[in-house]
């Protein structure tokens, strides 16, 4: 029989799929995709080459990852219409409301949109994969009231997003920084947006519905929305001598500190601990910004209070460091975190609908069981 008891809030611990993508073990902070620590994807792999493994279940060949490179790059430029949408959007709204839109919109510019079979939806991938980069970008160049970069073929998938954005070729080793960010984020598991995309997808509609619904999810401040907040908790700071006090007081109000905790890690999110080691190696060159200094005293403050809770840095406790020393505002890191995530998202739309079946949940009823219809007049 069901009853309360059996409600398992927040989907914890449901397995509902297989996938052979990404393996995560919360309670030693490890994270593959295809068996490889996402460490050894950080150091030696490129987005492109992950976005690939992914979307294929293996590892490349030179020749498979020169194709797709070609293809990412045949498709980065977007249609125009979609770019005018862009620059008659209002000034001032969020990003990813503009994502959403924009992912919606680009839809309906595809002929092949519609389509579902397992071909389509890899063609419509790659295209998303591709154009996320020049939306994002375009997004942000007509709210500053710029004029919108077209994309360069000549750079990295990553090298020529901040391009784009800024209008500034990125040097070598920025392009790298960001590449190494787009790895770390661009798949894990059963999180809230791709859970979202496969529940759209499991209705077999089509890939810009389930990537439009991925968007939304992605944007709250519980899932992807947490980076800003974390850059907004640091505004609030201020300064490194306030982070303990800052921290403990609201701790004990029992407030959630943002960039902190997670639903599957009961130690370091290992994505955590690279983004720290290149945000140390940036503070050891370039001396540490207050945003670092900040980051160390909630990190040991919060590690020493409620570390034995099993609330430990996420991955988005130092990537807003990261990004902000790349000269990116606070309002483009969760779009920047969908750049990343379209990968994992479309790979496991298309995995999961090989062997699709509808999820349809089921929720314990607990209101009343012989209501009586009241006619409108006779209600008190
Ligand atoms: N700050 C303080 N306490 C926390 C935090 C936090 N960030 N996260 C969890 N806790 C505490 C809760 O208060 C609760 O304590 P209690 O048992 O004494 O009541 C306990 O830990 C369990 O918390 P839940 O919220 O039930 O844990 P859940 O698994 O639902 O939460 C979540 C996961 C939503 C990520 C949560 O840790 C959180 O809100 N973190 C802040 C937002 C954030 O950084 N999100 C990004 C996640 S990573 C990502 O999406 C890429």
């Amino acid at each position: 029989m069901t009853n309360t008891a059996n409600v398992a809030k927040g989907l914890e611990g449901v397995l509902f799929t297989e996938s052979k993508l990404t393996f995560i073990n919360g309670t030693e902070g490890i994270l593959t995709h295809l068996g490889i620590p996402i460490q050894e994807w950080a150091e030696h792999s490129t987005f492109e080459e992950l976005s690939l493994a992914l979307l294929d279940g293996k590892l490349p060949t030179a020749a498979e990852l020169a194709a797709f490179d070609a293809e990412l790059k045949a498709n980065r430029a977007v249609p125009q219409a979609l770019l005018d949408v862009i620059a008659a959007m209002p000034r001032g709204v969020h990003p990813m409301q503009a994502l959403r839109t924009a992912v919606s919109y680009l839809g309906l510019l595809d002929p092949q949109a519609e389509e579902t079979s397992e071909d389509a939806r890899r063609a419509i991938s790659i295209r998303m994969i591709a154009q996320f980069s020049t939306i994002i970008a375009a997004v942000n160049r007509a709210q500053e009231g710029q004029d919108i970069v077209a994309p360069r073929m000549d750079l990295t998938h990553a090298g020529n997003f901040l391009y784009m954005l800024t209008g500034k070729e990125p040097t070598e080793e920025q392009a790298r920084l960001f590449d190494i960010a787009l790895v770390l984020h661009a798949d894990h598991g059963m999180n809230a947006s791709t859970f979202t995309a496969i529940a759209t997808a499991s209705t077999l509609s089509d890939m810009y519905s389930c990537i439009t619904s991925a968007v939304g999810a992605l944007k709250g401040p519980l899932h992807g929305g947490a980076n800003e907040a974390v850059m907004d908790m640091l505004d609030e700071v201020g300064t490194p001598e306030k982070a303990e006090a800052y921290i403990s007081g609201k701790l004990d109000r029992k407030e959630k500190i943002m960039g902190v905790g997670h639903r599957v890690y009961k130690y370091f999110d290992p994505r955590s601990r690279v983004l720290r080691d290149y945000a140390e190696l940036v503070a050891n060159k370039e001396g540490k910004s207050t945003y670092y200094q900040i980051l160390e005293t909630i990190e040991k403050t919060v590690v020493d209070r409620i570390g034995s809770k099993g609330i430990y840095p996420n991955v988005d406790f130092y990537s807003g460091t990261v990004y902000s020393d790349l000269g990116i505002r606070k309002e483009y890191f969760t779009p920047i975190f969908a750049l990343a995530r379209i990968s994992g998202w479309c790979a496991s739309v298309i995995e999961y609908t090989r062997d699709n079946r509808l999820l349809r949940p089921d929720a314990v009823y607990t209101g009343e069981r012989d209501g009586k219809y009241v006619p409108l007049q006779d209600r008190q």
